[in-house]
């Protein structure tokens, strides 16, 4: 983390978790234990249907709800899909785009991008995936895919929104199987990732912008993964339908930073 130039943000991602009264539940409590320090932001983002829950029961509070997908087009014939003007309308303030559970069914770089732009044309922050699988590792291309999907995702962004952009690295491997990166490896591609930003925008657009990491984090590897100088929060699954656990996240970016 690197308060002085960027946000800290921990992030939620509840997948296809809870109901909506599951999640005025999860509110309730999460609200008695929060922690009152404001030294990072805090998101939850949950399943479209849990979203008026959400953002009903965190009104008063500084914790931003976020969608999990948006459609790329403003309105008409996409039966099932909501528009990002609909997020906002509804409270949204993040939406998550590209997460490789989407991509496994079916989503481009190129709808990506086409979402990154339509989230940020509405006033949404995006919060855009990439990652490598194991085979991709294995083979010595992270660093090529990850800067090909940074690429591509960010094509058209202008100078004026990059700032807005949150960029999450999530290895495909460490998602939901227990197996973090270690900081050094996620510290490694978190760098990479700013070196592209600032290839494509400035030095300064590449320090701003906050890159999270996501892939089993939790309460215990947090405080480790957030002390590295370019991981700038979590995006976090599992540990974040917990209150207790999300909590303990939250806590662990409150640490001194370069
Ligand atoms: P996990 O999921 O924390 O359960 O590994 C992270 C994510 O997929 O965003």
């Amino acid at each position: 983390m690197n308060r002085k130039y960027r946000k800290t943000v921990i992030a939620g991602n509840w997948k296809m978790n809870k109901t909506p009264s599951e999640t005025k539940e999860f509110m309730t409590q999460f609200k008695t234990i929060m922690p009152k320090g404001r030294w990072c932001d805090v998101a939850l983002c949950v399943p479209a249907v849990c979203i008026p829950a959400a953002v009903r029961a965190m009104r008063e509070t500084r914790v931003g709800i976020g969608a999990e997908n948006v459609n790329a087009n403003p309105s008409g014939a996409y039966t099932g899909e909501i528009a990002a003007n609909m997020l906002v309308d509804a409270g949204c303030k993040y939406v998550i785009i590209g997460h490789s559970e989407r991509r496994a069914m079916g989503e481009t770089d190129a709808d990506v991008n086409a979402k990154v732009l339509a989230a940020l044309e509405a006033g949404l922050t995006p919060i855009m995936c990439c990652g490598e699988s194991l085979e991709q590792r294995e083979a010595g291309i992270t660093e090529e895919w990850i800067t090909m999907q940074i690429k591509l995702g960010l094509q058209g962004v202008s100078e004026e929104k990059i700032r807005k952009v949150i960029i999450a690295y999530e290895p495909i491997w460490a998602i939901g199987t227990g197996r973090t990166a270690t900081p050094e490896q996620a510290q490694e591609v978190c760098e990479n990732i700013r070196a592209v930003v600032r290839k494509l925008y400035s030095s300064k657009n590449a320090r701003a912008i906050s890159i999270l990491y996501g892939g089993s984090m939790n309460e215990k590897n947090a405080y480790e993964l957030l002390a590295q100088p370019d991981i700038d929060g979590g995006l976090i699954g599992g540990a974040s339908l917990v209150p207790e656990k999300f909590v303990k996240i939250i806590e662990a970016a409150n640490q001194p930073t370069v």
